[in-house]
């Protein structure tokens, strides 16, 4: 007999059972019951409760396939061509070889694990299985460097229509690349471009994002600043659906790259706009007042009286009464 198998069977009848009546149920020892517990919930499975509560089954893994996702595509060329893992070192490694090889605009390879996740200024990206998206999308477009580093900003006007679509929950910008519910990172953007060497044109975006989607449970050092969908929502999100569906508003989003229109959404979902920030600018770091971001993404701040448009960088925000986070 397979513990997991008749446990998910009692589970799935709907009314909670306890570690001991399981036992009982299947001639096995409590003890092996809760390492089948155990084993499920790492396997993406929600269960409630506790061995003196009884046990309920709150939500099953949905896992990242690619039929899933192109089922839920409008688009014509994002996320057409798929690579789909359950898991990777880093989708934003795989997606810059395939881009060198000469892979199509579009080309998209999700993951549902990263076992090397990478973040901005060399951190590593917290990516556990059955938790959320990881997902790198290949651009090539035709515009200046300029408008090229506009495209963290419109992809993140695009993650959070996405989000917004399948949960109910707001979706804030903390310039440049993360995404915020309420004062935690819900989602991190890491876009990394390649030119031609002898041209010195621009070869290629990857466009990096990584959403955290279930309710998770973080490490200590993240607590306090990362949270979910799941975490903040409380209901399940389908991870195809949002794969694609930041796929569809991506694509619908890039025609707007010439103009800029999207800044305009983009500002609107600012928490930095009107607040004291601590910005990291290559070695230095110092405080700004944050006024607005201009037509080309730059945030604008006034330090000592002096105005500044940071094309580059990285800010913090300072809460009320608190540190820095
Ligand atoms: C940040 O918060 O500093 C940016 C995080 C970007 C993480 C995503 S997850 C998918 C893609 N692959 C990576 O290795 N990084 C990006």
């Amino acid at each position: 007999m397979n513990v997991r198998e008749e446990l998910l069977r009692m589970l799935e009848e709907g009314t909670p059972v306890s570690g001991e009546q399981i036992a009982r149920k299947l001639g096995v020892s409590r003890n092996a019951v809760w390492k089948a517990v155990d084993r499920l919930r790492k396997d993406g499975f929600g269960i409630e409760g506790g061995t003196n509560r009884g046990y309920r089954l709150t939500r099953k893994p949905d896992r990242l396939e690619a039929e899933a996702i192109t089922g839920y595509l409008t688009t014509r060329e994002i996320g057409r061509a798929l690579e789909v893992y359950d898991e990777i070192d880093s989708t934003n490694s795989r997606a810059k070889m395939l881009a060198a090889r000469g892979a199509a605009q579009g080309t998209t390879v999700v993951a549902d694990c990263q076992t090397m996740g990478r973040g901005r200024r060399g951190r590593s990206f917290f990516s556990p299985e059955h938790s959320g998206i990881y997902f790198s999308m290949i651009l090539r477009p035709d515009c200046t460097p300029e408008k090229a580093a506009m495209i963290t900003s419109l992809a993140a006007v695009a993650v959070a229509r996405a989000i917004e679509k399948v949960a109910e929950t707001e979706i804030r910008i903390k310039w440049v690349n993360d995404l915020y519910i309420g004062g935690k990172k819900v989602c991190g953007i890491l876009s990394e471009a390649g030119t031609d060497m002898e041209s010195g044109q621009l070869n290629y975006v990857v466009v990096g994002i990584g959403v955290n989607v279930q309710p998770m449970d973080f490490p200590e050092e993240l607590r306090n600043i990362a949270t979910s969908i799941g975490n903040e929502t409380g209901g399940a999100v389908d991870r195809n659906r949002l794969t694609a569906e930041i796929c569809n508003e991506t694509e619908s989003l890039l025609g707007q790259l010439e103009s800029g229109e999207f800044m305009a959404e983009n500002r609107r979902r600012s928490n930095v706009i009107g607040r004291e920030v601590l910005v990291l600018e290559g070695g230095k770091q110092y405080t700004a007042q944050a006024l607005d971001i201009d037509g080309e993404g730059k945030l604008i701040l006034r330090r000592d009286g002096e105005i500044l448009h940071l094309g580059f960088g990285e800010v913090s925000l300072k809460p009320e009464g608190k540190g820095w986070d």
